[in-house]
Order: structure tokens, then C-alpha cells, then sequence
């Protein structure tokens, strides 16, 4: 038997103790193997600074051990206790408002406190020296989603001297960060690093290395966050992966780096909540309101598996969707059958486990709209149903692994700072952009590693670089000494790490690649299109043009009454170069030309149907409403389903 791991989240805080061993016998009777605690349990077990009340802890890791779960055990920090605030107001994050966000939810610290890293560290080492050697804990959270309520940047008095301290380091001397910043500019010259403030409240927008430098350091904080605590978990409990759970969705820091930081990886799956919540136009989010984007989780997957990182280690769902959340704009509930193929295609992408969020549904408290496997009067909800069925069909799936993918698509975190920062227009967003170019490749049937640049890219045929604004001399490098195909988003290379503009203008080194120089950028409103002329054929582009010159062969023109015939699509034998945000067809149109270059085949499927594999299995799920047939292959026997697929269904074969 294999196919995924499951578990769920459990607060046995939130319920009267007689029930917990009722609770745990029957997650192991539902199949569950895993469940997770303790993330908000920190007042409970220090209710005053160093009086501790184990007992409790100790009685539901028993409780759930003995029942035969593995526990994965979170260290609570994020939830400091009310005496800590009292004691330390100053731990408090602050918003980009400029105001203090108080104590009485959840989250409630400043990621640049070193007052708060020091308890931090102080109860994480006693939740570890504690339980590090327990047998029934087998697995570590630190924090829960970090960043998430905007709290990656806070602008507290502790970030702005965490801040100055920081470009003391990088810069030096004044003079040097006068001359990176073009402080000229405006006249903002300062004559000492402590004359530095945090890049809000000004009258205008702030210069903009001074608010892409804050990012860096913000994004340095939280992975020092991450890895102190991961340190210490690690010296107390030796043999028990460490993780946490980033946030699908979020941009503010660099989670490529962060990852390195922990041992396993994992994210938060919502696909209705991310759906509502994101970037998708709304006649996209009105066709999808039940099922989420069916390349929402296939696309967290790709980016949050570790294959590009080379250092193995499993993918975990830590809280997958099980009915309605509570937290987005509207909260549909999930078509029946939803969470099926939500569980079996993070699995085929990769996912060793799948925990849901959560075991019963909270009477009290602000999430109690937030569905959970049971109601909060104990019956089953839509998940709990749908998680039998998955239990019955992984009986017959057999161990597998995923294979590496051909393609790699570089997702750049600093990238997106500097979009935020320097937008130019507000039609471009990186997100919507890496979305479209994900969608595209996965039309076709090809499997993709969603990636950062500092990635291993010796084994990839082809490598996808939507929208990295940011140039990255040593990447461009790798790439010039590497033969894989490649192509490039608009605005590529277009600022430097140090947000100017580069020497010689835009791709910036990239010009390495493709021998072009952008001349002039524009943006454009939403509505307004563009066309695009490629191979006889016209497709829709529109949000941004670029105006170029070009010494390699132009294949796609402008056409229309603004500069018809200049050049939108430019290619080398190695490098295709867009200018323009091209539509999904055009998209699909390029996307397939330089994977048939690369030698990589394409298997055009419709947008409703996702196909997958992991080894030797192949998964095809039907997001739609209408009945699909995917094509018959030689040699293949089905496990679960068949030919047909019902809407909402899926099928898993072997292929000999
Ligand atoms: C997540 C969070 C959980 C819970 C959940 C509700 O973002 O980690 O603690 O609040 O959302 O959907």
C-alpha cells in the first residue's frame, strides 16, 4: 500500500481532555497516521514567564502517541503569551501605517526583535528538551506561516536598528550607500548610517533601494528566525525532520532561501481561499470557485518540493482545505469530490503526506465559520467522507517517486519586491505572470520544477524565466556555460540588485543570452490589446510592450496602428525573448516551440484536465463539469478510474 500519508491538525487545548483519546482512536480508525499540535499552545504551557504546566502536553502527546499517531510537534512562537507583551511591548510588530498591531490575535511579533528571538530560542529549546526524544514525536514545525497578516516586514524601532546595523555591514561607509542609493536624487543624502529611517511615512515613494535593501534584511530575519529554532530542535532530537509551513501565495521574503533552513518542506494548500484571495481575473476565479485553479496545488507542489534543491527530503500538505474557510472575501464551499482530488494530486506532485485543517470544527474563536472533518458537534463533514474513499484507493497504488522534470521555471523572490517597488504600471504582476506561463507549459502536457536561480540547472533541457526583473550576473553566467534552452519574460535583467538601471539598459547581462537592447518601456490599462503576429498566426498580448532593437531573428511582430511591425517575439538558436505579455495561446504557441527545440515532447490536454506522474504511475484529474476522455496508452492498466473521467474525477494507471 502506499499513495499519500495522511494526517490531520489537532488543538487538544480546545477541548474538554475526555475527549482526546475518543478523538485519537478515531483518526486512526479514519486511516490517519499523522497529526500536528501545539503551534498556539505557548500561554498554556508557560502561563508566566518560567511557570510551566507540561502536564497537559504531556498527557495529549501520550494520549495521540499511544493511540498510534506519529505527532508532528510545533513550537508555539507564533502566539506569544499575553506576560511576555506585558513584559515587552516591544516585541510588537508595526504596520506599514506606523502603528503598533496590538496583542489579542495571533502572530503578535516583530521578526527583527531580538528580545523576541531570545524567547524565541528559550521556548523552543524547552518544548525540545522535552519532547525531542519522545517516541511518539516524529516530526517538528517551527512557528506556523510565517509572514502570514502581513507580518513579514514590520517597522518597529528594533527593524530600524536591525536595519541601520545591517547596511552599516554592507555598505561600509556612508559615502557608498549614498552613491548605491542615487540619493542625489531628491537630495536625500545622509551623513551617517544612524540618520537612516525604515521606508515608510513619506511624502512620495520612498527611494527605491531603500525600500528594496528593507525587503533584503526583512527576508534575512526570517530565515535567521527559522533556522535558530531549527538548530536548537535539531541538537535535542536527532532523526526527526524539522519544517515549516510556508504559505502558498506569499511573496514577502525569500522562501527559497528559507527552505534551506529546514529539513523537509512544506505549505498551506487552500486552493478556494488562494483562489478568491489571488490574482486570477475574476471570470477565471468564477469558473474555478469549487475546485480552486487546477494548477493551484500542482503549481505549489512543483515550487515547494525539494528536487531543485538536491537535498531530497519529503513535501508535506501541512493543512489542506477540507470545506469552507472563513478568512477570504467569499468562502464557497468545494464541489463534492474536491478534496479527493485536491489529496491525490498533491500526491502525484509529489506530496509524501497530507494533513488537514483541521479535526473538528471550533465552536468559538474566529474561525468557527472554518469547516473542519467533523462539525463542531462531533458528525462528519464533506472531508471526512472523501477521506475514506482515499484510504480505500490507496490499497492498490504502489510505491513510487517522482522523476526529475525538464523543465525548470525560475521563480525570483527579490523579483517580486522590486515589481512592488518600481511597478511602472499596475497591470504587471509576477504573480498573475508565472501563473500564465505555468498554466501554458502544463497545457501542454510538460512537467516543470518551479525553482529559484541559485538552482542546480545542469539537468534541465529547458529553463522558463518569466519574470525576473531582477539581473543575476552568476545566472546569466551558468546559463552561457550550460546548452539548455531558454525563454525569457519582458522586463528581465531590467534592474540591478542594487535597483538601478543597468549599464547599457535593459536585459542587463542577460544581454549575454539574446543580442537586444529594450529602448523604451510602456505599460498599458487592462481592456486594451495588443496583437501579435507569429508564424501566420495573430494572438492577443497587452498589460506591457517593450520597444527593442535586436541583431537576432525577429518571429513575432506588432501588428495594429501603434508601430506595426516592430519587433514583439525574438530568437537565437538558444533564446526566445518576449516583449509583451503574451496571451495563454501565444504562450502555449512559444512555450511549445522551445520545448520541441529542447527535445522535450508535448502532450496538448485542455485546461479542465491535469495530467501527471510520479514514477511509474500516471494520474489524470478532471477539474470540469463535463464528462473527459483522456487518450488510451499502450500498456496501461488502471488502479483507480478508467478511460472516462466524471467531472470532479480522476484515474491512476500503471504504464509497463
Ligand atoms: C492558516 C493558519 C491556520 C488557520 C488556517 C485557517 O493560514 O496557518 O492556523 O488559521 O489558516 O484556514
Amino acid at each position: 500500500m502506499s499513495g499519500p500519508e495522511l494526517g490531520v491538525c489537532y488543538y487538544p487545548e480546545h477541548w474538554d481532555r475526555a475527549q482526546w483519546s475518543e478523538d485519537a482512536r478515531a483518526m486512526v480508525d479514519l486511516g490517519l497516521s499523522w497529526v500536528r499540535i501545539g503551534e498556539f499552545s505557548w500561554a498554556l504551557v508557560e502561563s508566566r514567564r518560567g511557570q510551566f504546566d507540561w502536564e497537559w502536553l504531556d498527557t495529549a502527546v501520550e494520549t495521540l502517541g499511544a493511540a498510534g499517531l506519529r505527532i508532528m510537534l510545533c513550537t508555539p512562537t507564533a502566539a506569544p503569551p499575553r506576560w511576555l507583551i506585558a513584559d515587552h511591548p516591544e516585541v510588537l510588530p508595526v504596520g506599514v501605517d506606523g502603528r503598533v498591531r496590538d496583542f489579542g490575535s495571533r502572530r503578535h511579533y516583530c521578526l527583527s526583535s531580538d528580545v523576541y528571538l531570545g524567547h524565541a530560542k528559550r521556548i523552543a529549546r524547552h518544548f525540545a528538551e522535552r519532547y525531542g526524544q519522545n517516541p511518539y514525536v516524529r516530526a517538528w514545525q517551527i512557528d506556523n506561516e510565517i509572514g502570514d497578516h502581513d507580518t513579514a516586514i514590520s517597522y518597529s524601532q528594533a527593524a530600524l536598528f536591525g536595519f541601520q546595523v545591517w547596511l552599516r555591514r554592507r555598505y561600509l561607509e556612508i559615502d557608498a550607500l549614498n552613491v548605491a542609493w542615487g540619493t542625489v536624487f531628491w537630495g536625500q543624502r545622509y551623513e551617517d548610517f544612524s540618520d537612516i529611517g525604515l521606508p515608510i511615512g513619506t511624502v512620495a515613494e520612498p527611494n527605491p533601494a531603500h525600500a528594496f535593501d528593507f525587503r533584503c534584511y526583512s527576508s534575512e530575519r526570517i530565515a535567521l528566525f527559522l533556522g535558530t529554532q531549527a538548530e536548537i530542535v535539531r541538537a535535542h532530537s536527532p532523526g526527526r525532520p524539522v519544517l515549516h509551513n510556508f504559505m502558498a501565495g506569499s511573496y514577502d521574503f525569500d522562501h527559497h532561501r528559507s527552505m534551506g533552513e529546514v529539513d523537509e518542506t512544506g505549505f498551506d494548500s487552500y486552493p478556494l481561499g488562494n483562489l478568491v484571495h489571488g490574482s486570477l481575473p475574476e471570470h477565471e476565479k468564477s469558473r474555478w470557485l469549487r475546485t480552486g485553479s487546477p494548477d493551484y496545488q500542482g503549481f505549489h507542489c512543483d515550487l515547494y518540493r525539494r528536487d531543485g534543491y538536491g537535498s531530497g527530503g519529503r513535501l508535506w500538505i501541512l493543512e489542506q482545505q477540507p470545506g469552507p474557510v472563513n478568512w477570504a472575501r467569499h468562502n464557497p464551499s468545494p464541489a463534492d469530490g474536491a478534496v479527493r482530488l485536491w489529496t491525490w494530486i498533491a500526491y502525484a506532485h509529489g506530496a509524501d503526506a497530507v494533513l488537514f485543517f483541521r479535526w473538528r470544527q471550533a465552536p468559538f474563536g474566529p474561525e468557527q465559520f472554518h469547516t473542519g472533518l467533523h462539525r463542531s458537534d462531533g458528525t462528519p463533514d464533506q472531508a471526512f467522507g472523501e477521506i475514506s474513499r482515499i484510504v480505500d484507493e490507496r490499497q492498490g497504488i504502489p510505491a513510487t517517486e517522482r522523476s526529475p522534470a525538464p523543465v525548470a521555471m525560475i521563480l525570483d523572490y527579490p523579483s517580486r519586491w522590486a515589481q512592488a517597488i518600481l511597478p511602472q504600471g499596475q497591470g504587471y504582476c509576477g504573480e498573475e505572470i508565472t501563473a500564465a506561463w505555468y498554466r501554458a507549459i502544463r497545457n501542454l502536457g510538460i512537467e516543470v520544477d518551479v525553482v529559484g536561480p541559485s538552482v542546480d540547472i545542469s539537468s534541465y533541457e529547458l529553463i522558463l524565466v518569466p519574470d525576473m526583473l531582477v539581473d543575476n550576473v552568476e545566472f546569466v553566467d551558468r546559463m552561457c556555460r550550460h546548452d539548455a534552452h531558454l525563454v525569457l519574460g519582458p522586463r528581465c535583467g531590467s534592474l540591478t540588485p542594487g535597483m538601478r538601471t543597468p549599464e547599457g539598459g535593459a536585459p542587463g547581462s542577460f544581454r549575454k543570452l539574446v543580442n537586444l537592447t529594450v529602448e523604451r518601456v510602456e505599460s498599458l490599462p487592462d481592456g486594451h490589446e495588443e496583437y501579435v503576429e507569429l508564424e501566420g498566426e495573430t494572438f492577443r498580448a497587452g498589460g506591457w510592450r517593450e520597444h527593442v532593437t535586436t541583431g537576432d531573428r525577429v518571429i513575432g511582430r506588432f501588428t495594429g496602428g501603434f508601430r506595426p511591425g516592430s519587433p514583439a517575439i525574438v530568437e537565437n538558436d538558444r533564446v526566445i525573448y518576449l516583449t509583451t505579455l503574451a496571451g495563454l495561446s501565444c504562450l502555449e504557441k512559444v512555450l511549445a516551440k522551445a520545448a520541441k527545440r529542447a527535445g522535450i515532447a508535448s502532450y496538448p490536454i485542455s485546461e479542465g484536465l491535469r495530467v501527471t506522474y510520479r514514477g511509474q504511475l500516471g494520474f489524470a484529474f478532471n477539474f470540469s463539469n463535463e464528462n473527459v476522455d483522456i487518450p488510451e496508452r499502450p500498456g496501461q492498466r488502471f488502479l483507480i478510474g478508467g478511460c472516462r473521467l466524471g467531472p470532479i474525477d480522476m484515474a491512476v494507471w500503471t504504464q509497463t
